[in-house]
Order: structure tokens, then sequence, then C-alpha cells
């Protein structure tokens, strides 16, 4: 810990900083090994080899001339599944409220290390989209923010971890693919500026950040399949964000042999759908390169894709055998390590405090407290007694579907709570059930009652409580709402804790006089309790920040699940950018979070005189050089005016000038999490790219600094904006 004395650091920027990588030396290793092998080696190391023929969940042939081995892909972007002794970490979307770029770099790194110790070759995940266009939308969990550049920022630190860990990183699910409805048949049509700025954004920090693959989604975009549409594929992501990495399929995602092959995909998964049927690659691609429908250069090409990711991340040299078997259920030795430790930390700095009334936060040794809710412990038909997490019973960790991953344990609030209480000799009663009658009986005589709810989301092929993925709406589950009600209605100490995979509305008692606080503890993984427990307690302040926007009523999101087509009519207006425009009253804004402390912003300055107009440069992994220079930096003080230590995440908006059109009021470009003593000041300093201050123009095609003055705001939130000044553009 640092000192008392007021403290002058000045903290680096980290933008966006992904896995150092030498793409030309791994192409010169992978352009070798090619020369060695045959056409039908070749073949198989793109093609699949049929849904259930191997141990993982994909997997390709081996090439013996070259040691290569029959890779192995496996989900998925918070543990890996199937495996039995692994680290359920906290979700995407409890490391996107985080705000905290080393830590979501720990976490993925924790993640690559446990798959490289399986012998697992490629983690599907992480996920840069969905983005949450929809707040109903099923799998927006599974990535961390409904906000590109928190989005951007938080995958390529994943994808960091996760490469440096020795696995290759899948960044998933590309493109467009916002919602569970139909995703097998959704047509989405958008915008090319709205693409660039919102859907492609964390996809092209994922290239930055040198990601090994990525997953083509089941969408079709512009009526053509996302996994054959040469737009996506070969003129977005490998010629103007320059990925020299491979596209594989999402599973089933593929419909042609030889149009998937011609619009730039690399490798196809599982290589069969589910009943061995529908096989596009394997010999009928052979066939199509001899028969000339698919070049030998393209072949070739996939195959140096694969092999320089290969290369790329090490793997060519000591690494493990594939030590699982989804087939015999032999989910592999315990490669736990000490991640518990980051999965805690993880689960407790997403934590966000969104009402603390009278400070009844951190619990001051009440004599009594009363846990409320089924979520409060876990589900006592068993952790894992619900294939791929599909249902909603117990403590509420993760959401469902190929996005899950088998609970080592779970620590949950009622036992973590319990523990900790007897250091006050706090007697703790458990009520374990949403009725309400039982819970306001179990509450009405305790000093705090802590009341938990949730609601969960996932994949479409699981069906929980009627939800088919998305939410049918944006209601606490188990009737939740009633639950806080009737306690608050006993207890004027009452505390909501909320697990969800999303937005809820908490219309019905956020503002009752007797919920002193609420505090969303998000998806929080195996770690649930404990973390919530050292926030409760102050062990540790608060310091997470909303991913996403808690509306007053779902209407106010603008945006609805679509049935056939989705045509992105709202454009570049989703989430905070919405309300914003429409100036909507939000229960929650984009960023709020609350602490234990106070923190004063002051001395805002800024330095650099951006050059207008369009990108430059040759294409470097990301996009054009010129955009990843910098354009200005701006740095602010932030002072820990209150009396505990704690983590401030200080973020920086900015408005763009006229000339840009139709441009939302603000947009995040950049944030910063320090951790402050009490009566200390620290500098913040952000870098804004010349990527940050442009625009898409949709009719030269390219990025373009505009011309005129933007508004810069530093503060807490995307609407406590504390600190204002402006760049100049000229
Ligand atoms: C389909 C899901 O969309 C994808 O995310 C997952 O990686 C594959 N299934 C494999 O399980």
């Amino acid at each position: 810990m640092r000192g008392l004395l007021p403290c002058w650091a000045f903290i680096a920027l980290v933008a966006a900083q992904g896995f150092e990588a030498d793409w030309d030396a791994a192409y010169t290793k992978a352009t070798a090994a090619l020369a060695k092998l045959s056409q039908s080696e070749k073949v198989g190391l793109v093609s699949g080899v049929g849904w259930g023929k191997g141990p993982c969940s994909g997997n390709t042939g081996s090439a013996r001339s070259i040691n290569y081995p029959a890779l192995c892909l496996q989900d998925g972007p918070l543990g890996v599944r199937s495996a039995a002794s692994i680290t359920a970490f906290p979700a995407g979307i409890q490391a996107g409220a985080t705000w905290d770029r080393a830590l979501m770099r720990e976490r993925g790194r924790a993640l690559g290390e446990e798959t490289k110790a399986l012998g697992i070759h490629v983690i599907l995940g992480p996920v840069a989209g969905p983005l949450g266009q929809f707040a109903q939308g099923g799998r927006n969990w599974e990535g961390f923010a409904n906000d590109p550049y928190l989005s951007g920022e938080a995958t390529a630190q994943t994808i960091g971890g996760i490469q440096e860990g020795g696995a290759q990183a899948c960044v998933k699910h590309y493109i467009l693919n916002e919602q569970e409805k139909n995703r097998e048949t959704m047509n989405s049509v958008v915008d090319d500026r709205t693409l660039h700025e919102l859907y492609l954004w964390p996809f092209a920090e994922a290239v930055r950040a040198n990601v090994a693959s990525v997953m083509c989604s089941y969408n079709k975009i512009d009526g053509k399949w996302a996994c054959e549409n040469k737009r996506v594929m070969d003129d977005l992501l490998k010629k103007e964000l320059g990925f020299r990495g491979y596209v594989l399929t999402d599973w089933n995602a593929q419909h042609s042999t030889t149009d998937s092959a011609n619009t730039g995909l690399d490798m196809t998964m599982p290589g069969s759908d589910y009943n061995g049927g529908n096989v596009y690659w394997g010999s009928k691609l052979q066939s199509a390169v001899s028969s000339g429908q698919v070049s030998t250069s393209r072949l070739d090409d996939m195959v140096k894709r694969i092999l320089a990711s290969w290369y790329l991340v090490k793997q060519d040299s000591g690494y493990p055998a594939t030590a699982i078997d989804r087939r015999s259920k032999n989910g592999g030795p315990n490669v736990q390590g000490n991640h518990k430790d980051v999965a805690r930390k993880v689960a407790r700095d997403g934590i966000v405090l969104l009402k603390n009334t009278d400070g009844i936060l951190p619990l001051k040794k009440p004599k009594s407290i009363a846990v409320l809710g089924t979520d409060a412990v876990p589900n006592p038909k068993g952790i894992n007694s619900c294939q791929d997490m599909g249902c909603n019973q117990g403590t509420l960790t993760m959401g469902w579907g190929s996005g899950s991953c088998t609970l080592p344990y779970v620590s949950s609030p009622a036992e973590a709570i319990t523990t900790r209480a007897k250091q006050d000799s706090t007697t703790v009663t458990i009520s374990a059930t949403d009725t309400s009658t039982q819970a306001a009986s179990a509450a009405q005589n305790a000093d705090v009652a802590i009341v938990f709810i949730t609601a969960d989301s996932g994949e479409e092929y699981v069906t929980v409580e009627g939800h088919k993925g998305d939410r049918n709406n944006l209601d606490a589950w188990h009737n939740g709402e009633a639950l806080v009600k009737a306690v608050a209605n006993v207890n004027k100490n009452t505390i909501v804790v909320v697990h969800s995979t999303g937005p809820i509305l908490m219309e019905g008692f956020a503002d009752l006089a007797n919920v002193k606080a609420i505090v969303w503890a998000g998806l929080p993984g195996q770690e649930a309790g404990s973390a919530l427990a050292d926030v409760l307690y102050g062990d540790v302040s608060p310091s997470g920040k909303m991913p996403y926007s808690i509306a007053k009523k779902a209407s106010d999101y603008g945006t609805t699940i679509q049935s056939n087509t989705d045509n992105f009519g709202e454009g570049l207006y989703i989430d905070y950018r919405a309300f914003d425009k429409k100036s909507i009253v939000l229960r929650y804004e984009f960023g709020f979070g609350l602490s234990y402390t106070t923190f004063n912003y002051s001395n805002l300055a800024i330095a650099g005189s951006p050059t207008p107009g369009p990108e430059t440069g040759d294409t470097i992994p990301g996009g054009a050089s010129s955009l990843f220079k910098t354009a200005a930096t701006v740095t602010a003080t932030i002072t820990n005016s209150g009396s505990v230590v704690a983590a401030e995440v200080a973020q920086l908006y900015l408005g763009f000038p006229d000339s840009a059109p139709d441009t939302p009021v603000r947009q995040l470009r950049g944030f910063e999490k320090l951790n402050i003593n009490p009566g200390e000041s620290k500098s913040v300093k952000f870098v804004l790219r010349n990527k940050d201050l442009s625009y898409w123009d949709a009719t030269a095609k390219k990025w373009v600094v505009p011309k005129g003055a933007f508004a810069v705001d530093v503060g807490a939130s995307s609407r406590d904006l504390r600190l204002n000044g402006k760049i100049s553009v000229s």
C-alpha cells in the first residue's frame, strides 16, 4: 500500500495493449511448414473432423510431418467447458464492470493458462458481440459492455492475457449477432457508419491485440451468411483491419463449400452438423480445389493463417497433450492453481453499489441479519445439476449455454455472510425461498435484511422458465420485485442484492425508504459469496461501474428483439447514446457506481493539436496506422476526499464537433481505474488516439478527424461529468 502523503503519481496509459506478436516471423515458419504438407493434410487442417468425433467441441486433422496436432477448440469465455477442475471465472460483463484493464488481463491470463494446461489449443472467447443492441439479448453477459470502447479495451486485454497464458484466443461472434431469437436465420442490415463505430469497433481492437482467430456468426448480413460473406470476412476483417489470423465458423454456421472458401473462411467447425450430416469441406473442399472452384492459393492461405497463429502463440514446442475428452466425460486434471484469487478480485471489483442511504453499507456489526431468497444459497439439487447452467436455481453465477462452465464449487452469499458475521457475533437467519410471506416473517425482527433477486438469460437451445435465450422482459425473475417490497415493508434496513445477466427494472422498489442499499453483484462465478461479503463488510470499497444503463422502463431502451430482419434502425443510438440523445432520465446510467469514500476531480489539462482529415498510412493489425497515433492527452487530478482507501474509475467522454454529422452527445473514449488512499491525490492521464477522435465517413470509407471543437468531459459516470474542456481541431 502507498503512503498517506499526497502522491502525484502519474498513471501511464495502457491503450488496448494486446498480445505482443511477430506475425512476419510466424508466417515465415508457416510458409516453410506448408511446403511439407500434402493436399489432404491441408484440407484436414482447415476442416473439423465432425461433431462428436474428437475430444473437444471442435477438432481438426493433424499433420505429422510438421508435428502439428489435431487442433482442439473448446468453449468458453469464462472458463473451460466440459472440464472438471477448472476455475469458473466471473462472466465477461463482470470483468467489464471492473473497468480495470490490469484485472481483465489477469483474468484472461488465468483462463489461457488453464486452457493450455489442459492441452486445449483454442479457447472460444472472448465475446465482442453481441454488444447489447437489445437489453433483453440472451448473451450480452458473455461480452463486456454495451459500449464499443469499453468492450474493445476489455476484449484486447483479455486476448493479451489468454495468449500470454499460451492459448489461442477466438474472438466471437463476428458480426451483428445481437439476439438469440432466430439467430440461425436472422438477417442483419446495418449502415456502414454504425457498423464501424459500434459493432466492428471491439473486433478491430481484437485484431489490434493480435488475436489468433475470429469466429463468424450464425446470422446473415445484407442477405449473405456471415461465414460466406466477402464484405465482412475479406474486405473488412482481412483487408481493412489487416487481420492475419484465421476465421472459423460458429458451430454449423457454414452453408456452402466454395462460397465460404472464396469469401474468406479459413476453418469450418465442427465439420458436420450435430447428426453428422451437412459436411461442406473435407473431401468436398478437396474436390473443389481439384476442379479449380477454389484456388490452391486460397487453400494455402487458409493453412498459412492457421499455422501462423499456432506459431505466433508458440504452441509448436512443449505444448501439453489434450487432457480432456467430452465424449467420455473425462474432465482432465486440476488446473486451477491459485486462480480463485483473480476470480474473487474480478467478482468483487465488478460489484456496483447503486444506492447506499444513511451509510448502511458497509455493515456495522449488526446484531442480526436475515438473508433472503433462493439466490442466496447454492442450487439445492446440485450446483451443476442443470445442463449448461440451463436453470435459475440457487446462486446465479453465470448465464446458460455454451458460455457456461462447470462450477468447481460455489461460495454462496448465505455461506460467506454467515462466516463473516461470526467475527461480529451477528446472528444470521436464512430464508432460502422467494415466497414473500416467508421472507417477510424472517426479515421482520432482523437488524438488517439482505434480499437476493435475479434475472437470467442464455443461449437459445435451452429455454428456462419460458425464456428461450433472450429474456422476455426486464423484470426480476421469481417475482423478485414483490419479494423486495414484502421485505422492505417489514424491515427498515433492507439491502437488495441483484445477480443478473443484464439490466432489470427496479422502479417498483428503488425509491422505497426502507430499501437502504442496492448492490449490483452481476454474474460473479464461483466466488460469488466471498466477493460480496468483501464489499458488504467494507473489507474493500466497491469500485465497479455499470457497463450498461438501467432505465426506468423497458421502452426507454428504444430497441426490441426482432423477428426476421434486424435493420439496426436506431443506428448509433444504443444504451447511453440513445438515452442522452433523447434526454431520458435513467435509474442508473452507464458508468455509474458509488463508493465508501468520495472523490474530487480537479486540474483538467489538455495537450496536443490533432490534425484534421482522413486516416492515412499502411494497414497494420487494427486498421490504418495513423489511427493509433496519439492525437491528444488529457490529464486530471483525482483526490480521495473521504476516509477509506478506495478505487475510482475516471471516465473520459468526447462530444464531437458539428462538422461530424449526427454524432452522439458523448462517447466514452478513455477510462482509468486508480486506487487512492484517503487524502491522497493522483494524476490520471488519458491518451487519445486519432481513432478516438474520428467518425466513420461512409462515403469516403475512411475514419476522419473532424474540424472544430470537441467537448472533453471527465467524470465519475456518463452523467456525472465533473471537468469540462475542449480540444480544438483546425
Ligand atoms: C455456438 C455458440 O454460438 C458459440 O459461442 C460456441 O462457441 C459454439 N456453439 C461451440 O459450442
